[in-house]
């Protein structure tokens, strides 16, 4: 549900603005304050206290439970002194490079920061996270509504935004039961950057999503890729199944479905799909024979460390060894005209 239903136990939620979308500027009083939202998918509050997953595909909400408990730091990657912080910074700059490339952040860099006097974006981000790709957007001056199926990434993803820029909403649910478009209103982008490969039925979830949208709207989208998957060193032992068969599964901790490219076109039927293999410097064999130090010096050079690894990017790309074996698909949709 909407942060208009947000709940403080004991201490009570603070001041909330007009909205929805509420000005980032003005929820400064919400940053580290752990508020609860009722789930709009009523299979989450059980799975949030530490329930067994109620279908396989949210066995990576457990997994996320587990998580927070353990390895926090691991989980909230833009907290500077996360472990993986520079990591998954020169990550999201290699993703956004991608988007760009194919023309999907075109609208979001005119305005409204751009200056150009469009009006802001209205992005749906499902599956935010921690609020990576969110406070991209929400730094250039957008309205993000942001939903994830775990609270805790949630909140963190409201904390990293409190008092920044744009104006966001939250909603804790999953892509299997989305928000109401009555009550957000339709969207000009969806982000579902690393999402796609956690639902029940991706097609699904592109046709719910696709209900929510302006009809010249974009998907920005990134997926596990299917055999570079893996080859990660993220990746936990027993999981090989997602090479062969595209689906690996561990009970309460992960169900990931990796795809092929003839894959991605199927979930994106209807849609005219721009692609690029993408991510094989930042993971797997490829990650160690780089070096862990391509990551040196993200946060205050991000343009110059990316141009270092898209070189390598590129030549990986043209091996023909390692060409099949990039860790992540990288895309942009838009719906095909009717007479198309
Ligand atoms: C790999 S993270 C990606 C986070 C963010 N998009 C990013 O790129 O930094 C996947 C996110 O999807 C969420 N998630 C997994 N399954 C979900 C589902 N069925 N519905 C909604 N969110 C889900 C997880 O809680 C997690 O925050």
């Amino acid at each position: 549900m909407s942060l208009a239903r947000a709940t403080v136990p004991l201490a009570g939620a603070p001041f909330l603005p007009a909205g929805p979308p509420y000005s980032a500027a003005a929820l400064r009083a919400w940053a580290g304050v752990e508020f609860d939202l009722p789930p709009l998918d009523p299979r989450l509050r059980a799975l949030h206290s530490g329930g067994a997953e109620p279908s396989p595909a949210l066995a990576n909400l457990a997994g996320y439970v587990d998580g927070w408990a353990r390895y926090p730091h691991y989980l909230d990657t833009l907290a500077p002194d996360s472990p993986v912080h520079e990591k998954k910074l020169l990550e999201r700059a290699l993703t956004l490079h991608r988007w760009r490339a194919m023309g999907g952040l075109a609208t979001l860099e005119q305005g409204p920061m751009g200056g150009n006097g469009a009006p802001p974006q209205r992005i749906l981000d499902l599956g935010c996270g921690i609020g990576r790709f969110a406070c991209w957007f929400l730094d250039r001056g957008h309205e993000v509504t942001l939903v994830d199926g775990d609270l805790r990434s949630l909140r963190h993803a409201v904390w990293h935004a409190a008092g920044g820029r744009g104006a966001l909403d939250a909603w804790w649910t999953t892509a299997e039961l989305l928000p109401p478009v009555a009550e957000t209103g339709p969207f000009d982008i969806a982000v579902l950057a690393e999402i796609l490969n956690y639902v029940e039925r991706p097609e699904d979830v592109i046709r719910a999503v696709s209900d929510r949208l302006t009809p010249d709207a974009a998907i920005l989208f990134s997926v596990e890729a299917r055999f570079g998957w893996a080859l990660a060193t993220d990746v936990a032992p027993g999981l090989a199944e997602g090479f062969f068969g595209g689906l690996a599964h561990r009970s309460g901790d992960r169900h990931v479905r990796c795809y092929t490219e003839i894959e991605l076109h199927q979930v994106f039927a209807g849609w005219s799909v721009s692609l690029a293999p993408s991510h094989w410097v930042l993971s797997g064999p490829f990650e160690m024979a780089v070096g862990a130090d391509v990551v040196h010096g993200v946060v205050d050079d991000e343009a110059g460390v990316l141009a270092r690894m898209l070189d390598w990017e590129d030549r990986f790309e043209a091996h023909p060894v390692s060409a099949p074996l990039h860790r992540a698909w990288v895309g942009v949709a838009r719906r095909r005209p009717a007479n198309g």
